[in-house]
């Protein structure tokens, strides 16, 4: 077979040997290795956890779609789609992108399954990866992973207070203190257009000053001059109009609405006129989440009201509000915080020293696992000193050695790691007597 057709193979012929090379993650994608596994676990059952409370039911969608689904729904004129989606023509010719999203897909199968016949709101959460192609940097990645939730088919400000509490209390049950709650209105397809004409016109007498970003963003997407990180676009923010006042009187009274109900709820928020969000498709409430201590890329949940989006599909009009977390973000700050966390430490590993102690060692330590107790074996045929250590360094609290003297007066010698000592079990025993070792306390247990 030859490599023609599959351009990716290069001069490679398929069958021939591949030079020796050492491969690396692609740029701007990460491993989650093992010691961060318990932390990585806990941010998804944390989140599964909260939904469960709040009425979520999870939903699993495709990790690509039609390209076409996010120039729509995200916005032609958008960062994400001008310049960082992952886009390729299948075998069949279609374009598909790798989502840099949820809430598109989340929508698009709203429509599909005729979801508006459902009660509503329709409360949706899910958790995956997603894609764009930005600048590598700490906490910002090509590929990360969204905690995603999404509440379609109601306009009353209580559900956009709802995800904003869903996800406060999703950080905070995560242990985090440090977070302030952004806020701002940008208003409808009513108010919007005067709001942005009043920015084109302060801006244009600015114009020089701008960065040469700003200069080519004031004609396609005036809004995003807000958020510019550069220092002399920070330095016209000041005087530059706000949304919050250019809003009509639906939008005003949602605003108003909402901000009482964080009140009432006692979560503090603090009003940014700045905040509008990278994504063509909010209406009304934007929000972020910020965190402190991970540096410049300190937004670890982004969300707002899109109710635009399912028209801009194709829809009948259908109101939306949602949010996402960034869990690579989340690990960051958690490790921060955090010693890094390992698996559980067996409490017993077996050595087997001699052949028929093999399945032995097998059957004993599926019992315990059985029982619901962490236990290993060690393998191949090394030293008992090298096995000792082995089991050591795992962290386990006993090494049950099985060699032919054990076997043949049907015995295991326990031995406590901790402590040097050891003591001679029945093996008919065994199995209880390590279970009645766990329930006791650590420091407390006795070799006996
Ligand atoms: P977003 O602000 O683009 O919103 O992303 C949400 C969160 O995902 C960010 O606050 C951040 O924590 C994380 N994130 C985004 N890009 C990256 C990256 N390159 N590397 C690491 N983390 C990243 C949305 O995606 C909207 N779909 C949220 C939403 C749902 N709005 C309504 N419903």
């Amino acid at each position: 077979m030859s490599s023609k057709g599959l351009p990716f193979l290069g001069e490679f012929e398929l069958g021939a040997a591949f030079p020796m090379a050492t491969f690396r993650a692609p740029r701007g994608v990460q491993d989650i290795l093992p010691q961060s596994a318990p932390v990585w676990v806990r941010l998804q059952s944390t989140a599964r956890a909260i939904c469960e409370r709040y009425g979520f039911a999870f939903i699993e969608t495709p990790t690509f779609e039609e390209a076409a689904l996010f120039v729509r729904g995200v916005g032609a004129e958008t960062d994400i789609v001008q310049k960082e989606m992952y886009t390729f023509e299948d075998r069949g010719g279609v374009q598909l992108t790798l989502r840099p999203e949820f809430t598109a897909g989340i929508m698009r199968a709203y429509i599909e399954h005729g979801m508006h016949t459902w009660p509503q709101p329709v409360k949706l959460y899910s958790l995956g990866p997603a894609f764009r192609y930005e600048r590598p940097q700490a906490g910002r990645f090509r590929q990360f992973h969204q905690f995603n939730v999404e509440a379609i088919g109601e306009q009353d400000p209580l559900v956009d207070a709802e995800v904003i509490l869903l996800m406060w209390r999703y950080l905070q049950e995560l242990g985090f203190d440090r977070l302030s709650l952004q806020l701002n209105s940008i208003g409808c397809p009513a108010c919007r257009p005067p709001y942005v004409e009043a920015l084109k016109s302060y801006y244009s007498g600015l114009r020089t000053s701008l960065c040469p970003d700003c200069q080519e963003r004031l004609h396609r997407n005036p809004l995003r001059l807000l958020d510019c990180k550069a220092a002399a676009c920070r330095a016209l923010l000041q005087e530059a109009p706000r949304s919050v006042d250019f809003l009509c009187p639906s939008c005003a009274s949602h605003f108003q609405e909402l901000r009482l109900l964080l009140e009432a709820a006692e979560l503090p928020y603090e009003l940014n006129p700045r905040l509008v969000r990278g994504l063509d498709y909010y209406t009304k409430t934007v929000f972020e989440i910020w965190a402190e201590g991970i540096g410049a890329q300190n937004a670890v949940c982004g969300g707002g009201r899109y109710d635009g989006l399912a028209e801009a599909l194709g829809f009948r009009p259908t109101p939306g509000v949602g949010a996402a977390a960034g869990l690579e973000r989340l690990l960051m700050l958690l490790q921060c915080h955090e010693q890094a966390e390992r698996p559980s430490a067996p409490l017993a590993v077996f050595i087997p020293l001699a052949g028929p102690a093999r399945p032995l060692s097998l059957k004993l330590a599926e019992e315990l696992r059985l029982a619901g107790l962490p236990a290993q074996c060690t393998y191949g045929n090394r030293s008992l000193k090298a096995q000792l250590k082995s089991a050591d360094r795992l962290g386990a609290q006993y090494a049950i050695i099985l060699g032919e003297d054990e076997l043949a007066h049907g015995r295991a010698t326990v031995r406590c790691l901790g402590r040097s000592e050891q003591v001679q079990v029945p093996l008919a025993q065994l199995v209880d007597w390590l279970q009645e070792q766990a329930a006791v306390p650590a420091g407390e247990r006795a070799v006996q």
